[in-house]
């Protein structure tokens, strides 16, 4: 540089970072139930063994014509219109998937598509079904920095296109669905106080779909073995939930000062509700205070923490200045957990 020159540059985001809030939620869930009653005639199964070891008693099949960003737009323009905004402002749209409509373009690109969203740059983020809190705390950070002042995060999945249907012990468990949240900066100082974010790529076989990416091509030999489907070792799965879960969110509470009293609801990952009592245990946290619908939908992976977070927000059971954890953990493994001022 010449030494004359007395360069006057602004750096637009060197200023202190800026209180992000959660403006509006949304969410969308396919017509079709399927019952644990009708899945005892597709494979050897139960209602009871569904119910009493996982809490599920029927969950969402998107149409075979549905695919996972039809089912985002749907959740993002409920998102927009809570948040009284137009696709046209929004900045930025991540989507949070492990069911994507193709390998490339990212889902985001066609939910820009569908919704209007002309202005938004667009990405996916894979973490399985910790997705949306991944996506949450990526747009959190381009938000509190200035790089975005309208941000769109979808959890959306078609669980039904990765199951293997002949495999009873993990068809029962899934469903399909998708939500939505608008993330932007406000002066009150709440909004989203922190996310913990974890993963251990050690254990990524213990639940994955190993078939059909550049390790393993499809070919007649991975689509014989049926590797093109989601694979999981349910006990070990169960173990490192509950405990990586329980830690994030203590760490959660600890890092804002707050203990599990402060807290007002808790939206865990709804894959299976003895799981949920598991971590409630060790949170010394009362069921009353979780928010559950396992139930209705099954495992919607990335979708599940923010389908309930829109039923619970729409519902009245969150109300303003609350405060909310929401608690994640899938394949990667990954998990995350986020307190969030309402
Ligand atoms: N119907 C009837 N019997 C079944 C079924 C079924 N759908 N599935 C398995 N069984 C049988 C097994 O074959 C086994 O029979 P066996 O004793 O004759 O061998 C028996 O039931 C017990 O099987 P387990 O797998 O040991 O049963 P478990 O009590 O561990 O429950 C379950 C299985 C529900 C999958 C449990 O391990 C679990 O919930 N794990 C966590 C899975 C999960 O939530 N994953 C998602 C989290 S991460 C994410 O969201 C991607």
């Amino acid at each position: 540089m010449n030494p004359e020159t007395t360069r006057k540059l602004i750096n637009p985001k060197a200023s202190a970072t800026r209180t992000v809030s959660i403006v509006g939620t949304g969410s969308y869930l396919p017509e079709r139930v399927l019952t644990n009653k009708e899945l005892e005639t597709l494979v050897d199964t139960s209602d009871d063994w569904i119910y009493t070891r996982t809490g599920i008693r029927e969950r969402r099949i998107a149409a075979p014509d549905e695919a996972t960003s039809d089912m985002a737009s749907h959740a993002a323009r409920k998102a927009l219109e809570m948040a009284g905004i137009e696709p046209g402002d929004v900045d930025m749209i991540i989507v949070a998937t492990c069911t994507p409509d193709m390998f490339f373009p990212s889902t985001a690109c066609f939910v820009q598509k569908q919704i209007g969203a002309s202005k938004a740059f667009c990405l996916d983020v894979s973490a399985a079904c910790s997705g949306f809190l991944y996506a949450l705390e990526v747009a959190h950070q381009f938000v509190a920095s200035q790089s975005a002042h309208t941000a769109l995060v979808i959890g959306a999945e078609k669980m039904s296109s990765v199951i293997d249907w002949q495999d009873r012990t993990t068809c029962v468990l899934f469903g399909d669905g998708a939500g939505a949240a608008v993330l932007q900066a406000r002066e009150e100082p709440h909004g989203i106080l922190t996310t913990v974010l974890g993963a251990n790529g050690n254990l990524s076989d213990l639940l994955s779909i190993p078939g059909g990416g550049s390790r393993l091509p499809y070919s007649p030999e991975t689509l014989d073995k049926r590797m093109n489907y989601l694979k999981m070792a349910g006990r070990e799965v169960f173990k490192h939930a509950v405990t990586n879960m329980s830690n994030a969110v203590l760490e959660a509470l600890k890092q804002c000062g707050a203990t599990v009293d402060d807290v007002a609801c808790i939206i865990p990952h709804q894959a299976n509700a003895r799981i949920i009592q598991a971590i409630g245990q060790r949170m010394n946290a009362p069921m009353e205070k979780f928010y559950i619908n396992v139930h209705k939908y099954g495992n919607t992976s990335a979708a599940s923490t923010i389908v309930a977070l829109d039923e619970a927000v729409r519902s009245g059971r969150v109300q303003k200045e609350d405060l909310i954890l929401m608690v994640v953990f899938g394949g990667g493994f990954t998990w995350a957990a986020s307190l969030v001022e309402w």
